[in-house]
């Protein structure tokens, strides 16, 4: 088969069985083009609940799959790889927050999303890097432990300086590996690009920056931005969805580091093994995970609305 006619399959069967494809930015060009919806990690947990179809495939990592199975309890979600992760999801557990929380007894808990739904059972509100500075500027509690990701909760803690902000170590492995002398290196190279950045990256890197934000936030900047060249300080696929969207401007990666291989695990076979019934993992999550990681979830839709 080719990948044409991959696609032309997997559009006919998604059809015919009633599923939906939601399908993250980051994922190859050949999965966005079968999707019903791309998008940043917000606007899938949005988009989640709004789908008629009765079965939903999360082309992206497992906390996304399995924020879109809290979101839609009535439906089956199917990961679309199981082997897809995120580093930095699991980089802690709910008894490492249980210990922490009691040094931030007065502390609202903010999760970013990428995290397991079992760490968001222990969590008071979620958030994705295009919701986290509204929601901790709206919440009542002027103190926050911001989990797991020091680098996007400093960068909140600079938007929302009336609050007290609380981190422990850890962050994505991919967007810490640019480096400062990366994003020198690339400017001197592309001096008249724009320089856009995720605030998963370092401090250092996003002060020199022209914009920072979620990965659809950057996309639609670049869009309807008057410059012609612009240095992309997220996952590298985005160069190659930007460049397909607008071939009449540049696009250059910040560093060859920022490539996700959990993100590049989904190919067109996995979506096809599952609208087969061959193959794939259908999310299952226990009541008590469902109830705690959903009320943490809903409160996140709510507030980001
Ligand atoms: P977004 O919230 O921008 O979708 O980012 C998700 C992610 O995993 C970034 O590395
Ligand atoms: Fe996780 Fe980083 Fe990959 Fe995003 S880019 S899915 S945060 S490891």
């Amino acid at each position: 088969m080719t990948v044409r006619e991959m696609q032309d399959e997997i559009l006919r069967l998604k059809k015919e069985k009633d599923i939906c494809i939601l399908a993250h930015t980051y994922q190859s060009q050949a999965v966005l083009e079968v999707a019903d919806f791309t998008g940043d990690s917000y606007g899938l947990s949005v988009k989640a609940s709004e789908v008629p179809q009765k079965g939903v495939i999360l082309c992206g990592v497992r906390f996304m799959a399995e924020t879109c199975k809290i979101l839609n309890p009535e439906k089956r979600v199917w990961l679309s790889n199981s082997l897809a992760g995120c580093p930095m999801a699991e980089q802690m557990d709910a008894e490492t927050l249980r210990e922490l929380k009691k040094q931030y007894p007065d502390y609202t808990v903010v999760a970013y999303i990428n995290t397991s739904a079992e760490l968001k059972t222990e969590c008071d509100v979620c958030v994705t890097s295009s919701s986290a500075v509204s929601i901790c500027a709206a919440l009542e509690n002027d103190k926050i432990l911001f989990i797991p990701d020091p680098n996007l909760g400093g960068y909140v803690a600079g938007k929302v300086p009336e609050k007290t902000f609380a981190f422990r170590d850890g962050g994505c492995p991919r967007h810490m590996a640019v480096t400062e002398e990366d994003a020198d290196r690339a400017r001197a190279a592309h001096p008249d690009a724009l320089f856009l950045v995720h605030p998963e990256c370092r401090p250092e890197v996003t002060a020199k920056a022209d914009y920072v934000g979620s990965t659809t936030g950057i996309m639609d900047f670049a869009e309807k931005s008057g410059a012609r060249e612009f240095l992309i300080g997220t996952e590298n696929s985005i160069v190659e969805h930007l460049q397909f969207q607008c071939p009449e401007k540049k696009f250059y990666p910040v560093s060859p580091a920022l490539t996700c291989p959990d993100m590049k695990l989904t190919t067109l076979a996995d979506i096809y093994e599952i609208l087969t019934g061959t193959g794939g993992e259908e999310i299952q999550l226990s009541d008590s995970v469902m109830e705690g990681a959903g009320r943490c979830i809903r409160r996140m839709v709510e507030l980001g609305d």
